[in-house]
């Protein structure tokens, strides 16, 4: 058997980490909202028509916060066409994904469904065809007590206590040229510096996101970043970061590294954030809110003609990628990724959250299920709370078409308050086991409380409403623990949680 080995440390303290990196998100998109949260009518629906069975799902992800409601979707969107009756809300042309949306679902629906998920709104203003003004005026509506023209609104349209609104993104994107109302850097960072400022006049509580470059990859990677931090600086919390990974030739080592590209993006926009900082002789610190990332591929085509086809019709079958197993390996290391830089990543949305790139399926009339990366995140959400720890791993690595020196255990740990140390590792190899050493000498007396697996023999294997436990966590071969170093079998492709109490 191969060998690796991780040293941990009760001292060795990367930060805290934020609840809200098990964040995820809702767009109005596709059957993320009707069709997925939403489905008046079905068996499950509540008496507001959310369906339970999802709700049920959701909340055992224990999600902290959820975007909403875009996205794309932000971009065109006037938020005052969802509130108030909704037999006088108007349908809208959403130019984003070419649909026409009711505007059935709404503010203070969704913010209901948040109350019945238990978690929060993180809420996105369209910066793309309006600006300042009306980013003042939703935060004066969502959260202002009353005794004004926009919180009197929301106490006539039913809601007298504020909704309470912590988390905004000032905008989706907008550095991408198939954004409503796509800006320059310059452009984007004054008028997200104008509007986090009269956001927090109105609220000096809430917190904001301004927007980074939508992907590592695009031309203006850097100088967005750079340039529009420079206009925003103080008066911003967080910097976006949105990322997706595909595997369209089938090179599973090469996709299984691309883990690798998110620490690089996330160490290159942390240096960015830092330079403005050096810049400015700042002692404010920006940090990270990736907002968006998943993988995102096998729906592409078909996408491409639902969209031709159907042309602004409801709620499509849009985005409905099916998740095999190494999609869940690679999020599961996108999970490590983020744990391993819990210093500056305080907000994480996996994108999304039902239906549309979703780790939670539903057939309209039908059933509700999780699919393979649903398990990851649900182990990290769950497990992965605490302190981030430090990790000092030794594995043997590989080369691969876009990186040299991949680990191929790619794992790290986290410190429980209660004093626990769990333990999480992908195996990226794709034929051996391994023999994982961890020493856990500093913590004291440590017994292996369990050994959770993810694997399947077929990295394509998928789950299904037939067979929604294709893919499903199972206990793990676990190992022995003496003299505080733990001995524990990680078999050949596999995503594990070692906990130790
Ligand atoms: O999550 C799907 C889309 O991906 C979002 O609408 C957009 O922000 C990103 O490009």
């Amino acid at each position: 058997m191969k060998k690796a080995s991780i040293i941990l440390d009760k001292d060795y303290i990367i930060d805290r980490i934020d609840p809200r990196i098990y964040g995820s998100f809702i767009e109005h998109l596709g059957r993320a909202v009707y069709g997925g949260i939403y489905e008046p009518g079905h068996p499950q629906a509540d008496e507001q028509g959310f369906r339970k069975d999802v709700l049920k799902l959701v909340r055992d992800l224990d999600v902290p916060v959820v975007r909403y409601p875009g996205g794309n979707f932000v971009s065109g969107f006037n938020w005052e066409d969802s509130v108030g009756p909704v037999e006088n809300r108007p349908k809208r042309l959403d130019l984003a994904w070419f649909t026409t949306e009711s505007n059935a679902v709404g503010m203070h629906e969704f913010a209901d469904w948040a109350k019945k998920a238990d978690t929060e709104v993180m809420y996105a203003i369209n910066l793309g065809t309006r600006g300042p003004e009306q980013a003042r005026d939703v935060v004066e509506y969502a959260n202002h007590r009353g005794g004004s023209k926009y919180s009197d609104m929301r106490i006539a349209n039913g809601r007298k206590d504020p909704l309470g609104i912590k988390l905004w993104c000032l905008g989706n994107e907008m550095d991408g040229p198939w954004q409503m109302g796509h800006k320059t850097a310059y452009e984007y960072g004054r008028i997200a510096n104008e509007s986090a400022r009269m956001m927090k006049w109105v609220d000096p509580t809430i917190e904001c996101v301004a927007c980074g470059s939508s992907a590592y990859d695009m031309p203006t990677f850097g100088e967005w970043e750079y340039t529009m931090l420079n206009e925003c600086y103080d008066n911003i919390d967080y910097v976006s970061l949105h990322r997706y990974y595909g595997n369209p030739t089938g090179d599973t080592p090469g996709f299984l590294a691309r883990s690798m590209d998110l620490d690089g993006f996330i160490k290159s926009v942390v240096s960015i954030c830092d330079a403005v900082k050096g810049r400015k002789h700042s002692k404010k610190q920006i940090n990270l809110s990736f907002d968006e990332w998943n993988i995102w591929y096998h729906s592409l085509e078909q996408d491409e003609e639902i969209k031709k086809r159907d042309r602004w019709s409801q709620a499509l079958p849009l985005l409905e990628d099916i998740y095999n197993f190494e999609d869940a390996l690679l999020a599961g290391s996108m999970l490590i990724t983020f744990l391993r830089n819990a210093d500056r990543v305080k907000v994480a949305c996996l994108a999304q959250l039902v239906n549309v790139i979703a780790p939670i399926m539903t057939r309209n009339g039908g059933g509700a299920w999780a699919q393979t990366i649903y398990w990851p995140f649900l182990h990290a959400s769950k497990y992965g709370r605490g302190a981030a720890l430090r990790a000092l791993v030794n594995s043997p690595v590989y080369d691969c078409a876009d990186n040299d020196a991949v680990p191929l255990i790619d794992a790290t740990a986290t410190l429980g308050d209660d004093g626990s140390v769990t333990v999480f590792a992908v195996n990226r190899d794709m034929k051996e086991d391994f023999c994982l050493d961890i020493d856990l000498r500093a913590f004291g007396p440590l017994q292996l409380k369990e050994h959770i697996l993810l694997h399947h023999d077929d990295v394509k294997a998928v789950n299904t409403e037939e067979n929604p436990c294709n893919v499903a966590p199972t206990a793990g071969p676990g190992g022995t623990v003496d003299g505080g170093r733990a001995q524990i079998r990680i078999p050949a492709l596999s995503w594990n949680v070692i906990r130790f109490a």
